[in-house]
């Protein structure tokens, strides 16, 4: 069934048939001519030959109807011809015959209705032919008329075996049929070199293709075919090449968008329509708390951070429009991830989700931070405000002649007015810090005089607490500072200590070099700060006990800026510090 099929048989057998068909026609009328042909000859020598007997014939003997003689001079002149001649009178009456005995002569019929012998009688020089059975073999008659002076004397009638003609055709015929089977065989071999070729080409072209088909784009089909053929391995070849290149350009923007993918610091993944996820990148993974499976192929939802991710996709899906919003992953407490989901569309039709998620836990937290200090901000100027403003109605309502309770009033605007300038400078001190214009200008400062200088400016804050200071930095020790700031770190320092000291304490102010760095340290045996507070200590604004930190005048800006002044010198700074035994404050300088 397969050979069947094959072009290789469909070529050779339409060839093959073509050549036997086309033999078969020609044969059959070079058959048909040639019979023709060898008839019309033998007619026109038997003719010939009749003629000839006819002319040696004398009419006269015809005419008397001498039978014994004319068939003895039939005999005769017959000896060398190959046919049978039989000599008929006008009437018919047979009067001689080479082929038969004298006497079987005479026995013989009428011959006037013999059809050769009527056709000779009415054309003047024609003959006709006949062929009919009568010696049991077929034989070809002719007729000839034996004039006398434009009567008709008698017949010569010749009759030969067909016998003759029908060998010599089927001679020819064996010749014409072995000469067409050589070239109906020639055709057949020829043909079956050209399907070879043919089909040998067209193999190596279905081949190519097939490996085309299974990717192989660097294979190329022999350039051997020529022609067509030729043309459309050509074809097929630059296709595979143009292919090539483009896959092989396909998998290079592939490869750049998988390390983009890889390396991307936001988390990226893909699902499909159904929510299925197809693609996830590493900080995807990471962020989603999804460790040690591949959650390719498994539904969104089903992921440890998936539910609120999967409602913004099955949003994006549902609504073909992106979608976005803030969450903090259950499997990262205290992380926010600012997600957007975007539908992938392909005409129209929503095919899958794109979801991007950053952490934005940083930006959130300075939010924040922002809105408290600017909360933080306005409380603190209120305060002394409002008490400005209370003291002044107070004043204006009348106190202002009330020359015993007035002076207080007085005194008290004036306090908050210094509260309200120091406040004014710390928040510039802060702005300025956070402008990140703040320069150093380092130079060699000797520790103790500077710290003599700073006991001398809080020394009002100690001298209020009956708090006795105690300088006990070596001489000569010095570091690399900015003197100015060093300075107020100093001052912040002792001011703090100074203020909330008990009644009568005591403060040391101790350095020593250390490895790489000077540390300095700042101890009084006041109450103490509680433990839960101390992580706080140095943040903006933050006091252990509000209240009494603000009958003090203070903001709780001081430690803040104690810190960026430290760290502006690479620094770091730190308290040790427990209830009822005090707290050391220590800073440090890196050695110049
Ligand atoms: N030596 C200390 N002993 C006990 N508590 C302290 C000491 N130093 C600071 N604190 C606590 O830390 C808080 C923050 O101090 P910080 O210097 O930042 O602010 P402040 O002194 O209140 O105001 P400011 O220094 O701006 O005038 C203080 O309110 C106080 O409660
Ligand atoms: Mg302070």
């Amino acid at each position: 069934m397969k050979l069947f099929s094959t072009l290789k048989f469909r070529l050779l057998s339409s060839y093959v048939l073509v050549v036997l068909f086309s033999l078969a026609v020609t044969g059959f009328f070079l058959d048909r001519s040639l019979e023709r042909r060898a008839l019309e000859d033998l007619r026109s020598s038997m003719a010939a030959q009749a003629r000839l007997i006819a002319a040696q014939l004398d009419p006269a003997l015809l005419l008397k109807e001498d039978a014994a003689r004319t068939d003895a001079l039939v005999k005769k002149i017959s000896r060398s011809a190959a046919s049978r001649v039989t000599v008929i009178a006008a009437s018919g009456k047979v009067l001689g015959d080479s082929g038969l005995p004298f006497a079987e002569v005479l026995k013989m019929g009428n011959h006037l209705d013999r059809r050769e012998v009527k056709a000779a009688a009415s054309s003047e020089s024609g003959s006709v032919t006949r062929l009919s059975v009568t010696l049991r073999e077929e034989l070809l008659y002719l007729a000839v008329p034996v004039r006398q002076g434009g009567a008709t004397a008698g017949f010569v009638r010749l009759a030969m075996p067909y016998r003759g003609v029908a060998a010599m055709l089927s001679e020819v015929r064996r010749g014409v049929a072995f000469s067409f089977a050589l070239s109906a065989l020639f055709a057949l071999a020829v043909g079956w070199f050209v399907v070879l070729l043919f089909s040998r080409q067209f193999g190596e072209i279905v081949a190519g293709s097939k490996r085309f088909a299974a990717g192989e784009f660097d294979y190329r089909i022999p350039p051997s075919s020529s022609g067509e053929l030729g043309k459309l391995s050509d074809t097929l070849n630059y296709m595979a090449w143009e292919i090539g290149a483009r896959v092989r350009d396909a998998g290079l923007r592939r490869l750049e968008l998988e390390a983009a993918f890889r390396d991307m610091s936001e988390a990226l993944l893909v699902t499909d329509g159904a929510g299925v996820i197809t693609m996830i990148n590493p900080r995807a993974r990471q962020l989603m708390g999804v460790k040690g499976f591949d959650p390719v192929g498994m539904r969104l939802s089903g992921m440890p951070a998936g539910p609120e991710l999967s409602s913004a996709a099955i949003k994006a899906l549902s609504s073909g429009r992106p979608v976005s919003f803030e969450f903090e992953p259950a499997s990262a407490a205290g992380t926010t991830l600012g997600v957007s989901a975007a539908p992938i569309l392909e005409n129209a039709l929503v095919r899958g989700c794109v979801l991007v998620a950053r952490d934005i836990t940083g930006p959130r937290k300075l939010e924040k931070l922002r809105k408290e200090f600017v909360a933080n901000v306005s409380h603190e100027l209120k305060t002394p405000l409002t008490a400005i403003k209370g003291n002044a109605e107070t004043l204006l309502g009348g106190a202002l002649d009330d020359k015993e309770h007035g002076p207080g009033f007085v005194k008290s605007i004036y306090d908050q007015s210094v509260r309200l300038e120091n406040l004014v400078a710390d928040l510039l001190k802060i702005s300025y810090a956070e402008s990140g214009k703040d320069r150093l200008e380092k130079g060699d400062v000797e520790l103790f005089s500077l710290a003599q200088e700073a006991v001398k400016a809080t020394a009002a804050a100690a001298g209020a607490k009956n708090v006795t200071v105690r300088n006990l930095v070596p001489a000569g020790l010095a570091a690399a500072a900015d003197k100015d700031k060093l300075s107020q770190v100093l001052i912040n320092l002792l001011d703090n200590a100074a203020k909330y000291n008990r009644e009568g304490g005591e403060i040391k102010i101790s350095a020593a070099q250390e490895p790489g760095a000077v540390k300095i340290v700042v101890e009084d045996n006041g109450p103490g700060i509680p433990a839960a507070h101390l992580p706080h200590i140095f943040e903006r604004f933050y006091r252990v006990d509000k209240a009494r930190s603000r009958e003090l005048g203070g903001t709780g800006l001081g430690l803040s800026i104690v810190k960026h002044l430290v760290e502006l010198h690479g620094g770091s700074v730190g308290v040790d510090s427990a209830e009822g035994r005090g707290s050391a404050f220590w800073f440090t300088l890196p050695a110049a």
